[in-house]
C-alpha cells in the first residue's frame, strides 16, 4: 500500500484528528479571506471631496437606517442606461467609504435615493415625510410625524463619531467636540431632511453628482 494512502486512511478513521484537521483547512480558508480585509481598510483612500457625514446629517443617516427607509429605498444606481436616465450617474464604491453600514440595498419599492439631494426643496421633503400623500397623492409610502417633535443627543452624536473615528473616519477632536452645537435645537426631521439633501451631492467626487 502507498504511504500516503496509510495517512490518508488513519485520518479518516480517527474522527477526532479528522475534526481537528478540517478545522485547520477550514481556518487557512477563512483566514485567506478574512486578512485581506482587514489590511485593505487602511489602503482605501477615499477620493479627495468625499467627507464623513457631519453630526446633523450623521444623525438624520442614523434615522434612515432606525426608521428601515432601505426596505424600500435603494441607494445603488446600477450602469444601466435606464437607471443612468432616471436617477443620474450611476454608483461609485468610493462614495460609500463612509457608510457603515452601507444602503445599497436591493428593494426598490420607493425609487432610489443614491442622487436625490437637492431634487426637492427642504420643504417638499418635509411635507413629504410628514405625510407623502401631501405632495403624491398615489404614494404608498407611510408618514413620519413624530421625527417632527423627537429632539437629537448631541451627546450621543458626539459618541457615534468617537465610534467610527476608531473604524478610520478622519473627525477631529474640534469635530466631535463641536456636535452638541451642531444639532443643538434640531428635530430628528430636520436631521433626516439634511441627510437626504446631501445625498449624491455633497461630495465633489468626479463620477459623483453628475444628472
Ligand atoms: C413602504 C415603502 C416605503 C418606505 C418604508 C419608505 N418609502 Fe420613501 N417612497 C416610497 C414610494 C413608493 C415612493 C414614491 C412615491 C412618493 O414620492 O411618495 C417614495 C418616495 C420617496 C422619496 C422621493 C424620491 C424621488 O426621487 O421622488 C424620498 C426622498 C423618500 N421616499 C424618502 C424616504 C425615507 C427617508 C424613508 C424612511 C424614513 C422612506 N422613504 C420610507 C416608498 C417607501
Amino acid at each position: 500500500m502507498a504511504k500516503g494512502y496509510r495517512y490518508f486512511e488513519a485520518i479518516e478513521k480517527n474522527v477526532g484528528l479528522l475534526g481537528f484537521l478540517t478545522l485547520v483547512m477550514v481556518s487557512l480558508g477563512g483566514l485567506a479571506e478574512i486578512t485581506p480585509i482587514f489590511v485593505q481598510a487602511h489602503t482605501v483612500k477615499p477620493p479627495a471631496g468625499v467627507k464623513p457625514y457631519d453630526p446633523l446629517r450623521l444623525a438624520g443617516r442614523d434615522i434612515y437606517v432606525r426608521e428601515g427607509c432601505y426596505l424600500c429605498h435603494s441607494q445603488m444606481i446600477r450602469a444601466l442606461r435606464a437607471e443612468v436616465d432616471r436617477y443620474g450617474h450611476f454608483s461609485v464604491a468610493s462614495e460609500s467609504v463612509y457608510d457603515r453600514p452601507f444602503q445599497w440595498g436591493s428593494k426598490r419599492t420607493g425609487p432610489d435615493l443614491a442622487r436625490v439631494g437637492g431634487k426637492y426643496s427642504d420643504d417638499w421633503q418635509r411635507l413629504h415625510l410628514m405625510n407623502p400623500r401631501a405632495v403624491e397623492p398615489q404614494s404608498n409610502m407611510p408618514g413620519y410625524p413624530w421625527l417632527a417633535t423627537a429632539s437629537i443627543d448631541g451627546n450621543d452624536i458626539m459618541a457615534r463619531m468617537r465610534a467610527l473615528r476608531t473604524l478610520g473616519d478622519p473627525y477631529t477632536d474640534a469635530d466631535i467636540a463641536g456636535a452638541p452645537k451642531a444639532v443643538a435645537g434640531k428635530t430628528e426631521l430636520d436631521a433626516l431632511v439634511a441627510y437626504l439633501q446631501g445625498l449624491g451631492v455633497l461630495n465633489d467626487a468626479p463620477q459623483a453628482g453628475a444628472r
